[in-house]
């Protein structure tokens, strides 16, 4: 088992594109890492260079107490799992979980043990016989993680290897992989486009964007409290809502005006972030979290200066949670993702805002909705900077 410490590590191809920057990250040893982003951003780059199928341009890259930046490949001691598993369709599943450990020149005996032994774990030893063509998808992304799990590698690294199945399956496969590395206790960096995914699987998740580190902790702080407006908007689903707002301060706290519509936050905010007086009388861009907002209706007593009125434009109703959709007069904030901003323009020009509504909620289709908003919680970001204002 090992740390791995990338160091200021960069990334130039041949062509003069610079596809990772300056990237620092440790993971401690036994860590499940996640790094996640937009497609292209340079996941697949970072994980490369770990591997040592990618030259690195310049850092350091530590895999235990060694600098590896020069170390071959096979003498990395990691073992990957890839989106395709590339599994030999002329083997059987035992051959294709052991044929690492016969190139290793391993004896006969121990590798059929290993190979038994990383079979039962992953629930295989009935297709051992088998060929990958006979699997289904879910049994040959097992297989793959079999060759991986049957070297007891110091490092895992996986790209994308649950991309492939289909979202139930995925689903099943996340909490297995998870498991099945927390009992390993193998270091883990683990790289998805999935930030769901990211949220479920990692002990720590970082996000990238063109190539640069943008924050890294658990998964519950990045939620919480997202450094920036690219990390505010990429991590929750649906996403932070986000709008470009005036913000005034008085006696009573402050005053957001949302459009042509105004939203009191109590005074205390300022004990808690007090550089929002900086902000008076000046532009901000805030954002709320679907679950801040809820129908006004099931809770009489929320003050109306805390509340937001509009035409509902959608309603999705899953069950448990209610997605009303509606439209605010105020512009919406770039995130600098460009899936996001396409999908906040409501067709009237309005930009979109999401509640997860309790599904008691009687709100329906073209109605006047009432949205109470839950103010403390909303996020502050700087305009300029896009920077979260936390202090
Ligand atoms: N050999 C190469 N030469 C030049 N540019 C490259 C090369 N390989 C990748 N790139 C570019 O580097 C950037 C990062 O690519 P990378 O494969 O690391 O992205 P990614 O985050 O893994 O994306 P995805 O989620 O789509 O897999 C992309 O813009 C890509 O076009
Ligand atoms: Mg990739």
């Amino acid at each position: 088992m090992a740390q791995i410490m990338l160091d200021g590590i960069n990334k130039v191809y041949p062509n003069g594109f610079q596809a990772v920057t300056d990237l620092s990250l440790t993971l401690e040893d036994g860590e499940f890492l996640v790094l996640v982003g937009p497609s292209g951003c340079g996941k697949s780059t970072a994980l490369r260079m770990i591997a040592g199928l990618e030259e690195i341009s310049g850092g350091t890259l530590r895999i235990g107490e060694r600098v590896v930046n020069d170390v071959h490949p096979k003498d990395r001691d990691i073992a990957m799992v890839f989106q395709n598993y590339a599994l030999y369709p002329h083997m059987t599943v035992a051959e294709n979980i052991g044929f690492a450990l016969k190139l290793a020149k391993v004896p006969k005996d121990e590798i059929k043990e290993r190979v038994l032994s990383a079979a039962r774990t992953l629930e295989l030893e009935e297709q051992l016989e088998k060929k990958p063509g006979q699997l289904s998808g879910g049994q040959r992304q097992r297989v793959a993680m079999g060759r991986a799990i049957v070297r007891r590698p110091a490092v895992f690294l996986m790209d994308e290897p649950l991309s492939n199945l289909d979202a139930k399956l995925r689903v099943q496969m996340r909490a297995e992989i998870a498991g099945l590395q927390r009992d390993m206790g193998v270091t883990t960096f683990y790289v998805t486009h999935d930030q769901v995914e990211a949220m479920t699987m990692g002990d720590r998740v970082a996000v990238i964007k063109d190539g640069v580190l943008q924050q890294v902790d658990t998964p519950q702080n990045l939620y919480d409290n997202p450094t920036n407006i690219f990390v505010a908007a990429f991590i929750g689903s649906p996403s932070m809502n986000l709008y470009d707002a005036r913000l005034a301060v008085d006696d009573d706290g402050i005053a957001i005006h949302l459009g042509s519509q105004t939203l009191r936050v109590p005074a205390s905010i300022l004990d808690v972030r007090p550089g929002l007086r900086g902000y008076d009388g000046r532009s901000i861009t805030v954002g709320l979290r679907p679950e801040d907002i809820d129908d006004a209706a099931l809770s009489p007593d929320h003050p109306a200066d805390q509340t937001l009125q509009s035409t509902v434009a959608l309603v999705e109703s899953l069950g448990a949670e209610i997605m009303v959709h509606f439209g605010i007069d105020a512009p919406a904030a770039d995130a600098g993702d460009p899936d996001a901003v396409e999908e906040v323009k409501t067709s009237e020009g309005a930009s979109r805002c999401v509640a997860r509504f309790n599904p008691r909620s009687t709100v329906a289709l073209g109605q006047t909705v009432h949205a109470a908003v839950d103010t403390e919680r909303f996020h502050y970001f700087d305009p300029a900077t896009g920077l979260a204002v936390i202090d």
